[in-house]
This record gives structure tokens, C-alpha cells and sequence, in this order.
């Protein structure tokens, strides 16, 4: 299994590294047999899994729950869990608990928390002091949506660009061992894969992070809504109705089920 080492090499040897999120057996499995560097039980499960409109209702038990079932079907890659909103914020105990949970019962190799404050280097300081590697995430970040009024495009202003960059080099200091950065400027993407030694994970950061994630349902065209920075690389939103109503068509017009399909068939 790829480790937090294998990453690093990855940087300094400039080769891309890949991260999809799985949620459950099958996609964990798909994933895994795709190659796929790391594995993210990301809280977009709250949207594209539990039909949440955000991913403020996930809770650490929805986390620990997928990563469990991500973990069964993807045994052998690096699977980072994430901490859901509220679960890093109250108190380092708090927090140092909810990501040994993620590790001990979850079966996740590291946790992923959003933000760069203050109070956000110091938990990743806890969580690292605990042995336990954190992935930290910046630009836009999903759970700030209400502080942020709504999903935009973080670090376009000059200031916005200067604080993620120094948030950026205080969350390396803080000892994560990963960036994701998510919904930013492509200078600002690139500015911050430069700078740092610890890989830097895009979406909707552009080309030159050293890396980019995307969500399963997406590449798969599975999610109702297309951001800009999404490929879809199959259009299973159509697909799957579309295999289901042939089932209906053949049973409403007895052609399902055939011989094949029947024990000991009535001749
Ligand atoms: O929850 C998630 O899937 C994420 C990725 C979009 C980075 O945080």
C-alpha cells in the first residue's frame, strides 16, 4: 500500500498523484482496481450519497460508517477519512478523538480537515501529535459556505491570494502531510504547489497542483449539478434509469425471466 513516504517521493519525482472518493464495497472496489493513488470518504457524501444540499449534516459516525465499508471493499490503498463539519472545532480533545475513531474503527490511513485559522493549525498540531497523518484543505471549503455566503471562487482578490498562500505555509509547518486545494485561482494553485514540499491536491485549482481529486459520482456523470472543473467520463445518470426501465419493460411484457434465469424450467 502507498504511504505518506510513497507521497512525498511522488512530489519530488514529479509524478501526478491521483485521489477519488469512494463511499462504500463497490466503490471502493472500482476505485482500487482503477489504480487510484488514495481514496478520500470525503463528507461530499452528505450530497452525493445521503441527498443532503450541503455537507454540514454529516456526521462523524456517516463517516466512520462509509469509511468502514470503502475500507472492506479497497484493502489494500491509502484511504483518508474526513472529519466532518463540527467534529475538529469544539476541543482538541474532541478532535483528537474523532480522528483516532476515523483511524481505529474506520480502517482510514490519515484524516482530512478543512481551514487554515489559528485554531485549525492547532489541531492538525494535535491530530499529528498523535501519530496519526492529516490532509489539510483550503480555498473553497465546503463546510464555510454560510461564512463564505455561498460556493465562490476563493483567492481571486490579492489579499484573499496572500492569506491562503501564508495559510498554506503555516498548515505545512503544522506537520500535514497533504494539501487539497479546492476552488481557486490556477496562479494561486500554482503558487502554492511551488512553495510547499508537501504535495499539493487540486480541484478546481488547475493544472499544476501535484495532483487532482475528483468525486466518484462525477467522473461517473452520477451527481445532479456539473461544476466547471468536472469531467464527466461516463453519464451514469442516464444509463442507469434507462437499465432499470428495460428490467420494467421486460417483466411488464413477460419476456424477463428466460431459461437462463429459471431453476429447473417447466419444459
Ligand atoms: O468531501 C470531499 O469529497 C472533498 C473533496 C471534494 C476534496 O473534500
Amino acid at each position: 500500500m502507498k504511504n505518506v513516504k510513497t507521497f512525498e517521493k511522488m512530489k519530488k519525482d514529479n509524478q501526478k498523484i491521483v485521489m477519488v472518493t469512494a463511499y462504500d464495497y463497490p466503490s471502493g472496489k472500482h476505485v482500487q482496481e482503477s489504480n487510484v493513488d488514495i481514496i478520500l470518504v470525503g463528507d461530499s457524501l452528505g450530497m452525493v450519497v445521503l441527498g443532503y444540499e450541503d455537507t454540514l449534516k454529516v456526521t462523524i459516525e456517516d463517516i466512520l460508517h462509509h469509511t468502514k465499508a470503502a475500507r472492506r471493499g479497497a484493502d489494500d490503498t491509502f484511504i483518508v477519512a474526513d472529519m466532518p463539519f463540527m467534529t475538529y472545532n469544539l476541543s482538541l480533545e474532541q478532535t483528537k478523538k474523532n480522528a483516532a475513531l476515523l483511524i481505529t474503527e474506520g480502517g482510514a490511513n490519515a484524516v482530512k480537515l478543512e481551514g487554515g485559522k489559528q485554531s485549525r493549525l492547532e489541531a492538525i498540531r494535535a491530530i499529528v501529535d498523535c501519530e496519526i497523518p492529516v490532509v489539510a484543505h483550503l480555498g473553497l471549503t465546503p463546510q464555510s459556505i454560510n461564512a463564505f455566503g455561498g460556493y465562490r471562487v476563493q483567492g481571486k482578490k490579492e489579499v484573499e491570494f496572500n492569506e491562503i498562500l501564508i495559510q498554506a505555509k503555516e498548515i505545512e509547518k503544522a506537520g500535514a502531510f497533504m494539501l487539497v486545494l479546492e476552488g481557486i485561482p490556477e496562479k494561486l494553485g500554482k503558487k502554492i504547489s511551488e512553495t510547499l514540499s508537501i504535495p499539493t491536491i487540486g480541484i478546481g485549482a488547475g493544472k499544476f497542483t501535484d495532483g487532482q481529486v475528483l468525486v466518484y459520482h462525477d467522473i461517473l456523470g452520477m451527481a445532479d449539478f456539473k461544476p466547471k472543473f468536472v469531467k464527466n467520463y461516463a453519464q451514469l445518470n442516464k444509463d442507469i434509469p434507462n437499465n432499470i426501465k428495460e428490467f420494467v419493460k421486460e417483466v411488464k411484457d413477460s419476456k424477463f425471466p428466460t431459461e437462463e434465469n429459471i431453476y429447473n424450467p417447466i419444459k
